[in-house]
């Protein structure tokens, strides 16, 4: 991730060093980004000037002294708070008074990382996407101590990189990992019904949803470890709230090693040849609305919660995770009379809390209202 945010920033005209404490990973980076350089000279993206500027504003360095006269700092080290913690503790005593300093963190609390500092006020999350330059979304994640002066330079920045902003309450998930649970965890809960296959329940969300990767596929692409730990971590940060519940399903995969297409098996044995069950137009339409009417539940309570703004969410599921629609703008598509129904047939069947309508969906409907 780091060098890839490195990329960002050095091809937007910033002078960029990187730091890691491991000799390989710098060399990895170093390797990584000129053939990335190559590859987009070579397609004609960038001339040999660019390309040429861009690598020649990026320096390595071994030493965190020399990051001193950084004016922002994105930490994009190992995913243990400990580690951080000494790590911008260890910052602070060394870059000015003025540098912002950011985490690029996808689950810890930016508060949490930011109490390490004296000067807290200064402290904010950074979150891009994978892979950081093609993926155009940034959540932006101010702590409770972040003061709104580096909020307001940080998105300027951001903004400058070119990237869209997405400014996020500190809460488990920031906005996409939170608003995108359901289309994992409500895919498996219909495949562990019985109601559907894998590959049944992957074409519906492509076919009748217009996503561009099923829920199988995409937890197969991104690693059934990964995408566990992130649902388990989730979980257990919202108190055990029933709506981000982890599968059992999932968890035997990854205890059996099947991390997806990484490992070569995971939802699909990637050694076999695909074979497709029978279309179902009826049963396709039922799996895409369901899974459709809980992330729509999901970004209404995210906006309910003020977690971020109505165009804040829609962007970040357009940008970061290539939805097809902003799910606000597709509720008002469907009617907000059709969420709330989807959702309460839903509940009247299972009577599972993880059901319930979002209150705000309810008031919109009462009063005939419409997110945009
Ligand atoms: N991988 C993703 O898709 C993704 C997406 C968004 C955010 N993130 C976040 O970005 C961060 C990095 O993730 P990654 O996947 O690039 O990890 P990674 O393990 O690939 O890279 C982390 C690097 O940090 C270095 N490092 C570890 N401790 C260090 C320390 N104390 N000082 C200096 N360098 C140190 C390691 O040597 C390693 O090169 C994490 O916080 C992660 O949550 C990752």
């Amino acid at each position: 991730m780091g060098s890839g945010i490195a990329q960002v920033a050095a091809t937007a005209g910033c002078t960029v060093k990187i730091y890691d404490m491991n000799l390989d990973a710098l060399a990895k980076s170093r390797l990584g980004i000129e053939k990335t350089m190559a590859m987009l000279l070579e397609k004609g993206k960038i001339d040999s000037a660019e390309k040429d500027r861009i690598f020649g504003s990026i320096s390595y360095v071994s030493s965190i002294g020399d990051l001193s006269d950084a004016d922002l700092v994105i930490e994009a080290i190992v995913e243990n708070l400990d580690v951080k913690r000494r790590l911008f503790s260890e910052l602070e005593a060394i870059v000015s008074e003025e540098t912002i300093l950011a985490s690029n963190t996808s689950s810890l609390s930016i508060a949490s990382i930011a109490a390490s500092c004296k000067n807290s006020e200064r402290l904010i999350g950074i979150h891009f996407f994978n892979p950081a330059p093609l993926m155009q979304l940034v959540e932006v994640i101010p702590a409770i101590q972040t003061s709104d002066a580096i909020l307001q330079q940080t998105v300027k920045i951001i903004s400058d990189w070119k990237k869209v902003v997405a400014v996020a309450k500190d809460t488990p998930g920031f906005i996409v990992n939170r608003v995108a649970r359901p289309f994992y965890g409500e895919a498996l809960r219909i495949y562990e019904e019985g109601k559907a296959d894998f590959v049944t329940i992957d074409r519906a969300m492509k076919n009748y949803g217009g996503f561009k990767m099923g829920p199988f596929e995409l937890m197969d692409f991104i690693g059934n470890d990964v995408n566990y730990v992130v649902t388990e971590t989730v979980f257990t940060a919202f108190y055990f709230d029933p709506r981000y519940k982890p599968s059992f399903t999932q968890k035997r995969l990854l205890e059996a090693g099947f991390l997806g297409k990484k490992s070569g098996r995971g939802f699909y044995n990637y050694s076999e040849v695909l074979s497709l069950p029978k279309e179902d137009a009826t049963l396709g339409k039922y799996i895409a609305d369901r899974i459709l009417a809980m992330l729509i539940n999901e970004a209404a309570d995210a906006l309910f919660l003020n977690i971020a703004s109505a165009k804040d969410i829609d962007n970040a599921m357009t940008k970061g995770v290539n939805y097809p629609k902003g799910l606000l703008a597709w509720a008002d598509e469907k009617g907000i009379d059709w969420c709330v129904a989807a959702l309460d047939h839903l509940y009247n069947e299972y009577h599972e809390d993880r059901y319930r309508c979002s209150p705000l969906l309810r008031k919109m409907n009462a009063e005939n209202k419409k997110f945009f």
